[in-house]
Parts: structure tokens; sequence; C-alpha cells
């Protein structure tokens, strides 16, 4: 672990400002960290034609793919909510295809953090072993 939990829910903090929801008003930002230190960040992005927003977690993890990266660690996903957010249904299948049991880190703007395991939010997940 390179970083430091502060520094990935800072880095995600920073993200969520760019998000582009005028739909939902739901800004969400997500930084999630690969094994050669670097961070991606991703926040939310809708669409006028609503089913093809992009979720803030998916957005960090395709720049990190498309930069080269195969394999990712812990992801911190930061909302503006009182109950912290955790991520869509969607959202954790792709995080366990690339990040695998990871924590993750869960936070709001006024510093309420949670960490929770990717097995405790995706139970008996679906991947990759039930293909060969
Ligand atoms: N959203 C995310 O970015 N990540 C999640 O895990 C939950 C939902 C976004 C999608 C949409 O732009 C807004 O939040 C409301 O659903």
């Amino acid at each position: 672990m390179i970083h430091s939990e502060k520094e990935l829910i800072s880095a995600a903090v920073d993200v969520r400002n760019h998000a582009y929801a005028p739909y939902s008003n739901f800004k969400v930002g997500a930084a999630v960290e690969t094994e050669d230190g670097d961070i991606y960040t991703g926040c939310n992005v809708e669409s006028a034609s609503y089913g093809l927003t992009v979720c803030a977690e998916r957005v960090a993890i395709w720049k990190g793919i498309s930069r080269g990266v195969t394999r990712f660690g812990r992801i911190a996903v930061v909302c503006d909510t009182e109950e912290l957010t955790p991520p869509c249904g969607v959202c954790r299948q792709i995080i366990w295809e690339f990040c695998g049991d990871v924590p993750v880190i869960l936070s709001n703007l006024h510093g309420k953090t949670e960490t929770i395991q990717m097995s405790e939010l995706l139970p008996r997940a679906f991947d990759s072993k039930f293909l060969k």
C-alpha cells in the first residue's frame, strides 16, 4: 500500500468537482490505486439520454485500463451524503473484475469514512473462474 486512505479520498474529492451530473445533481468522485503507485480518478458523467450515464468508479478504472493498467488495488468513492454511498451493482462487478477482493473506502465531504471489503459488497461473485 503506497498511498494512504487519506490520499485516495482526497483525489476522489478533487475529481468529484468535475462530475457532469446536471440530471441527478448527485456528484460522485472515485480514485483507484495501482501496484505501481499511480492513482486513476474518475467522476460520473451523465447524458440527456439517461441510460448512457457512466459512474465515477468505472470512469476511473477505464482511464487506467486505457493507459495499460491491468490490475488495480483499493478504490475510494466520495459522495456528499450523510449515509456513505457504496458503489452501484454494476460497478461492484467491474471492481471485482479489475481490483478483486480489495478494501473499498467510502467517504463523504465531512470526513466520515468507512472501509468495506469487496467480498462483503459482492458476495459469491460471478467471475472468470466460472468460464474455465
Ligand atoms: N453513481 C456513481 O457515479 N457511482 C455509483 O456507484 C452510484 C451512482 C452516479 C450515477 C449517476 O450519475 C448518479 O450517481 C445518480 O445515480
